[in-house]
């Protein structure tokens, strides 16, 4: 009996589907020391290199001076500090939302929303290529799953004609910039439907905000009406902090702060995570150029490997997913790199589909070009006389 972990766990590792930490230190400017060396960092969400700006870190010593450590409490105890208003005000600002409500992490607010929205008796549509966290909030709720094609329109359209009738609420849920493809939703083609059906809309922007729309507010704008009833963002990712938040209505948020079982039996953020998340939303509008060059920089990687070394790819974002045939290749390449002090690392099933494994370079704006040379570099020789996949 004691011998099962270990026989799945052998199970895992014939497969080359082993998972394992590796401890790492932050140095700031993309890169990242792992066993004593300095590798450049194409494995991490920083997106704008946030979670090294001085003003940022400033603002979360200021508050742990100010209010401690911890918040002590969940909100609905005595948690709830006055930087939860100050943050939440914030995101409604950036979002041109009613309201907005933070969760402690993206996982958390997924789970908890998605299950506190739809119960048994209700259907909850997934794109195909949903992040964990959406796909577990669905099956915590009890209600009937439909997994649609990813982004396809006609795909999701044919079910809600056949099946909206049967269910009371219908919960839609996409991404605006998938995590692992870097691709974009059609998130306003997707809420005409949802309007047509009667249903409601969950767009996670978890990838998207900081890097997209004028003022870093995300794909969905701030003017944009109509809009999704709950948008998802995350302050882990671009924003360089912790927690997450949903965007949406008064009333909705009221119904989560009585409902939502993530919020209420869970201990409020850390101050420091809140006055860093404030501080950062206030810079975003600021980052025009960063947000620019960041994206410029995704595209000229696509297309050297697409174009140079004939290599699939996808997306349209600072994600730029290298998609080989083989887990054991992924594997030689992950290898690779890091003997070149590049750390970027295997993406394999049951993270992406069985037939896509692949290499997720994440790009940082707080890289420089010469970084990126280096890159391009250790791919040329890498796949130089390989064949291609
Ligand atoms: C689309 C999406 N939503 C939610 C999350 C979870 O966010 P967090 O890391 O804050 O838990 C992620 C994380 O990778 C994500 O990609």
């Amino acid at each position: 009996m004691k011998s099962w972990p270990f026989n799945e766990l052998q199970g895992l590792r014939e497969k080359g589907l082993l998972r394992k930490l590796i401890t790492t230190t932050p140095l700031g400017k993309g890169i990242v020391e792992v066993n004593g060396r300095a590798c450049l960092d194409f494995s991490s969400n920083d997106y704008l290199g946030l979670s090294h700006h001085p003003k940022i870190k400033e603002a979360a010593k200021r508050a742990i001076d100010e209010y401690g450590v911890g918040s002590r409490a969940s909100r609905l105890m005595s948690g709830n500090i006055r930087l939860y208003t100050e943050l939440e005000d914030a995101v409604s600002k950036l979002k041109g939302t009613e309201a907005a409500i933070v969760f402690g992490s993206g996982y958390l607010c997924n789970l908890s929303i998605i299950s506190t929205l739809t119960g048994p008796g209700d259907l909850v549509l997934l794109d195909r290529l949903c992040h964990a966290s959406i796909v577990d909030g669905a099956l915590l709720s009890r209600a009937r799953i439909i997994r649609f094609a990813h982004n396809d329109l006609s795909s999701l359209k044919e079910i809600l004609e056949q099946k909206r009738a049967s269910y009371k609420k219908v919960l839609i849920c996409m991404e605006t910039i998938y995590s692992m493809d870097g691709d974009m939703g059609p998130v306003s083609e997707v809420l005409r439907l949802a309007r047509q059906h009667d249903a409601m809309l969950l767009a996670d922007e978890a990838h998207a905000v900081g890097v997209f729309g004028e003022n870093g507010e995300g794909i969905i704008g701030q003017r944009d009406a109509p809009r999704p009833d709950i948008i998802i963002g995350t302050f882990g990712k671009a924003l360089g902090g912790y927690g997450a938040f949903c965007a949406t209505t008064k009333a909705f948020c009221d119904y989560l702060i009585n409902k939502a079982r993530g919020l209420i039996y869970s201990t409020a953020l850390p101050p420091a995570s809140l006055a860093a998340n404030i501080k950062a939303l206030e810079l975003l509008p600021d980052l025009e150029n960063e947000r620019k060059g960041l994206l410029l920089c995704a595209k000229d990687l696509r297309d050297f490997l697409v174009k140079e070394l004939g290599l699939r790819t996808s997306g349209d974002s600072q994600i730029v997913p290298l998609i080989l045939n083989s887990v054991q290749e992924v594997l030689e390449l992950e290898a690779f790199l890091k003997d070149r002090g590049i750390l970027a690392r295997a993406i394999r099933p049951p993270t992406v589909p069985k037939d896509s494994p692949r290499i997720r370079f994440s790009l940082s704006n707080a890289m420089e070009e010469k970084d990126i040379e280096s890159l391009k570099k250790a791919l040329r020789d890498f796949f130089k006389g390989r064949k291609k996949s």
